[in-house]
C-alpha cells in the first residue's frame, strides 16, 4: 500500500522584515502568490509516487487572508497558531487542527517563504528516506558561504543536531552547512519527541531543530543547489527569487520550442502558455490566464493580459491587449489596443492607434488605422476606414453598432449608435450615419463642397510686421 503522508506547510510568520502590510506568504510572485509555487512542487512530488497527501497549512499572521488564497486547494486545509512562539509551536497546530494527521506515516515539513524548492528536489529526499528503514527522520541541508541566520548542521557519529545562529558559539558558527527548514519526518518519530521540546534559548522559542538530536536514526541529506532553498525575508530577496523563476519559467518555454529573444527583459507569469513555433521579443510582458498558441509573432515591448492569441498571429511592436481574443493569423498593431471583450477574427487585421472595446469582428475584417470600436459587431471582410468611430455613449448609456459583412466604411465616418450598417452596403468617408443603412445601401452624410476659384487669397494670413 502506498505511504500516507502529511504535509505541515509552515505559514504563521509575520515576515517583518518586509516592511510591507502583505503577509509574507501572499507576496506576489509571476501572477501568483509565493504560496503557490510551494504547494505546486507538493503536488508534483506526491503524484509521483502516487502519494495519499493532505496539507495542513499553519496560518497565523493574517489568517484569514492566507486561508481565502489557500481555498482553491481541495486537499489543504488550514491549522491555526495563534501566538508565533517558534518552529515546534507551528507543528503543535498542525498536529491539534489537521484531521487525521498522527495517523499518517510520514509527515513533510516545509516552509511558504522558500518557492525555488521543487518536485525533484522533494522526490530526492523521500527516496533518500526510504532508502534505510531504520531511518527516523531527513533534513535537507546545503552550504554557504555566509550562515549567518541559519541553524549549523552539527554532525555526530551517529545522527546530528542543529545549532541556530543566536545559540551557536564561535566554533559552531564557523560551520558552514546549514539548516533549509525542510525535513521529511516518520510521524511516530514526532510523536515520541515533540511535546519533550522546551524553549530554553536565546530566542525563548520552541525550536522545532531541537527534534534532530546525536544519537538518533536521523540525518542531514546534503544537497549541492543552494539556491533552491533560498527564502524569502526581505524585498530584495523576494525580486532574486522572482527573477530565478522566471528564468525557470523561461527556459522552460524554451524546451518547449518557444523563441525567447531576450531573457532579461521578457516578463511571463506562470500560469501562462506559448505553444511551440512562437516568438516572443524583448519587452513583452504575458500576464495572468493568457494563452499563446502556435507560430504567434510577439513584437518588442507588447503587453498581453489574460488573452487568448491563436495561431500565426502577429502582435506587432507596442500592443495592449487586455481581456481580448485575436483569432489565428490575424494581425494586430503596431501601437493598437484590444480591451476587454475584443474578438479578432481570424485573418482580420487591426492597425496602429486603433481601440476596440467590447467588439466581435469576424474574419478578414480591416481596422487599420486610427478608430475607435466599441460595442460593436463587425460582419467578414469589411473595411473600415482610417478614422471611423463608434459614438457608443450618449452620456447615460452604451450603444451598440452592428456592421455587415462586406461593408465598407469610408475614412473619418461616425457612427451615431444605436445604429445598424447591412452587408455589402458603402459608407461615404466624412458622414456622420444616425439612421440605418440597409443591405447594399450606400450612405452619404455630409455637406456638399463648394469651391470658389481665386478665393483663396481672401483667408490666407500674412503675418505684420511688428
Ligand atoms: C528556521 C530554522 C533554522 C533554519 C532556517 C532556514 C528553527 C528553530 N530554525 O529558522 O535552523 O536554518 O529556518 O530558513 O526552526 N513559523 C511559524 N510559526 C512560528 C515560527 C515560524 O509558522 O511560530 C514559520 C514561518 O512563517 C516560516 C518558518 O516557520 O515559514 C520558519 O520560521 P523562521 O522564523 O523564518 O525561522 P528561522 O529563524 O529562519
Ligand atoms: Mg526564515
Amino acid at each position: 500500500m502506498a505511504d500516507s503522508i502529511g504535509i505541515a506547510l509552515l505559514a504563521a510568520g509575520k515576515g517583518t522584515r518586509l516592511k510591507v502590510d502583505i503577509a509574507k506568504p501572499l507576496l506576489p510572485m509571476l501572477g501568483q502568490v509565493m504560496m503557490d509555487f510551494v504547494v505546486e512542487s507538493i503536488e508534483g512530488f506526491l503524484s509521483e509516487f502516487s502519494l495519499k497527501g493532505h496539507i495542513g497549512a499553519v496560518v497565523g499572521h493574517q489568517k484569514e487572508k492566507v486561508e481565502q488564497a489557500l481555498s482553491k486547494y481541495s486537499n489543504v486545509s488550514t491549522a491555526w497558531q495563534k501566538e508565533q512562539k517558534g518552529t515546534a509551536d507551528a507543528l503543535k497546530s498542525y498536529f491539534n487542527d489537521t484531521h487525521e494527521a498522527w495517523n499518517k506515516d510520514y509527515t513533510l515539513v516545509i516552509c511558504a517563504d522558500t518557492p525555488l524548492i521543487t518536485s525533484q528536489l522533494l522526490i530526492e529526499l523521500y527516496n533518500r528516506l526510504k532508502a534505510d528503514s531504520t531511518m527516523n527522520a531527513v533534513c535537507a541541508t546545503f552550504e554557504t558561504e555566509d550562515p549567518t541566520g541559519y541553524g549549523r548542521i552539527v554532525r555526530a557519529d551517529k545522527g546530528f543536531k542543529i545549532v541556530e545562529h543566536k545559540d551557536a558559539d564561535e566554533k559552531t558558527r564557523e560551520i558552514k552547512e546549514v539548516n533549509s527548514g525542510l525535513y521529511l519526518i516518520k510521524t511516530s518519530y514526532i510523536k515520541e519527541h515533540l511535546d519533550s521540546i522546551g524553549s530554553n534559548n536565546a530566542s525563548n522559542e520552541f525550536y522545532l531543530t531541537d527534534l534532530f538530536k546525536e544519537g538518533e536514526n536521523v540525518y542531514p541529506v546534503l544537497f549541492k543547489d543552494a539556491v533552491a532553498f533560498s527564502g524569502v525575508n526581505t524585498l530584495v530577496q523576494w525580486q532574486e527569487v522572482q527573477k530565478e523563476l522566471q528564468q525557470r519559467k523561461l527556459e522552460s518555454l524554451m524546451l518547449e520550442g518557444v523563441f525567447v529573444h531576450d531573457l532579461n527583459s521578457t516578463y511571463v507569469d506562470w500560469s501562462v502558455q506559448v505553444g511551440s513555433g512562437s516568438e516572443i521579443y524583448a519587452g513583452v510582458s504575458l500576464l495572468g490566464s493568457t494563452k499563446i498558441a502556435d507560430n504567434v509573432v510577439i513584437e518588442n515591448n507588447s503587453f498581453i493580459k489574460n488573452s487568448t492569441v491563436s495561431s500565426g498571429a502577429k502582435i506587432l511592436a507596442m500592443s495592449h491587449l487586455e481581456e481580448a481574443e485575436v483569432g489565428s493569423n490575424a494581425a494586430i498593431g503596431p501601437y493598437a489596443r484590444l480591451r476587454p471583450k475584443a474578438q479578432i477574427g481570424e485573418e482580420s487585421k487591426i492597425g496602429n492607434f486603433v481601440e476596440i472595446k467590447k467588439a466581435i469582428l469576424h474574419k478578414g475584417v480591416k481596422v487599420s488605422h486610427l478608430s475607435y470600436v466599441g460595442d460593436a459587431e463587425i460582419g467578414s471582410e469589411s473595411n473600415i476606414g482610417c478614422g471611423f468611430i463608434t459614438c457608443n455613449y450618449d452620456g447615460a448609456n452604451k450603444h451598440k453598432t452592428n456592421i455587415g459583412s462586406g461593408t465598407f466604411i469610408g475614412s473619418d465616418v461616425q457612427a451615431i449608435a444605436p445604429v445598424n450598417i447591412g452587408d455589402k452596403a458603402f459608407v461615404a468617408a466624412g458622414s456622420t450615419i444616425t439612421n440605418d443603412v440597409p443591405d447594399g445601401g450606400f450612405a452619404i452624410a455630409r455637406q456638399k463642397q463648394a469651391t470658389k476659384p481665386d478665393m483663396a487669397k481672401r483667408f490666407l494670413k500674412t503675418k505684420k510686421d511688428s
